[in-house]
């Protein structure tokens, strides 16, 4: 059946061991056998709720989870709680939905705008991804032709957007000053709301979890990435050297720092190491929004000046969106791409 495609495929078909390309090697698996890492309980990562106390307040709120985690949790983010199980619904929808049309967006061509994929990276990484994805963006020009959009969740999915890009904005003000610069400052110096990509990732249930990760250890690409999770867990941060769970909370949008603004914080804001676990309940399904910027924007992006000084020069060199995009391709296995651009 020509239709049965991507981890799902598999799982429908009726498999009952994890396939070879999708084992990983021991020091990657979940229980790190012989590892000095530990799971700990003992951490939780910040949960910033953005109608409480005063403005100074959450901005120090964020600067301490930016700073010291790169992850957080927001609460009362003003996205409407209908809207996000109206999204998580449309993303299964389209994943359970019938194999022709998912069969027609499969691609592994960078520049399509929608596309359905699974391992995008699997001949160069040290094994398969346990997930499938809906990948759609507007890196190459800020545009999307929305007739592009699988029908079954085309209004879900704009108005989502929508949302998400205003409360990109709303981030950049929270970050801007929680880095001591003008409220406006990355709003004005930035395009990472009019290139961003969001994606639908559906983690199917698995035979062997302790085989496997849905997602292997990475940073995200992108100057911050929100992410909208199901009640399943399964998202793992690196925390002073130990996994620490992300734990689902009803209605929370995850924000975590990614690569770009690690690098023009002048490493002010970390962009932290994260995996997901698989599970054997499933499907575990996640919508990840990432602000990437303009891959045909000629602007130049490094260390903000007000973020120089003697004490700190500048951590890495000047790059466009494009640059970066393609040093994140290029990359060796799963590393940071911002050690690609370091000084
Ligand atoms: C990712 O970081 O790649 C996905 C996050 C998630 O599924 O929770
Ligand atoms: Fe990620």
């Amino acid at each position: 059946d020509d239709t049965k495609l991507g981890v799902k495929g598999l799982v429908d078909g009726g498999i009952q061991t994890v396939p070879k390309i999708f084992i990983r090697p021991p020091e990657e698996l979940p229980q790190e056998l012989n590892s000095t890492r530990h799971h700990s309980s003992d951490f939780q990562i910040p949960v910033i709720d953005l109608t409480s106390g005063r403005r100074e307040e959450i901005v120090n709120q964020i600067l301490y989870a930016s700073s010291e985690w790169g992850f957080f949790q927001l609460v009362n983010h003003g996205i409407p709680a209908e809207l996000l199980d109206g999204m998580m619904e449309g993303s299964r929808l389209f994943h359970e939905g019938d194999g022709e049309t998912k069969k027609e967006l499969y691609s592994r061509d960078r520049r399509k705008q929608v596309k359905f994929r699974s391992n995008y990276d699997l001949y160069k990484s040290r094994a398969a991804d346990w997930r499938d994805s809906l990948a759609i963006d507007t890196l190459f020009d800020g545009h999307l032709d929305p007739n592009d959009l699988p029908l079954i969740c085309r209004d879900v999915v704009l108005e989502y957007t929508r949302h998400m890009i205003k409360l990109g904005d709303t981030l950049l003000e929270l970050l801007s000053q929680a880095l001591g610069l003008d409220p406006g400052h990355l709003r004005l110096t930035t395009e990472c709301t009019r290139g961003w990509s969001l994606v639908c990732n559906y983690y199917p249930a698995c035979p062997e979890p302790e085989l496997t990760l849905g997602a292997s250890n990475h940073s995200d690409p992108s100057f911050f990435t929100v992410v909208l999770q199901d009640h399943t867990g399964g998202l793992q941060v690196l925390h002073q050297n130990q996994w620490v769970n992300v734990q689902p909370i009803p209605g929370a949008l995850v924000i975590n720092i990614g690569d770009i603004i690690q690098m023009i914080s002048n490493d002010r804001f970390r962009s932290a190491v994260h995996r997901v676990l698989t599970n054997h309940l499933g499907p575990r399904i996640s919508i990840a929004f990432f602000f990437i910027g303009l891959i045909s924007s000629p602007k130049l992006y490094g260390p903000i000046k007000e973020l120089i000084s003697e004490e700190n020069p500048p951590s890495c060199q000047e790059f466009t969106i494009n640059e970066f995009i393609n040093s994140f391709y290029s990359r060796p296995l799963n590393e940071p791409s911002f050690k690609y651009f370091k000084l």
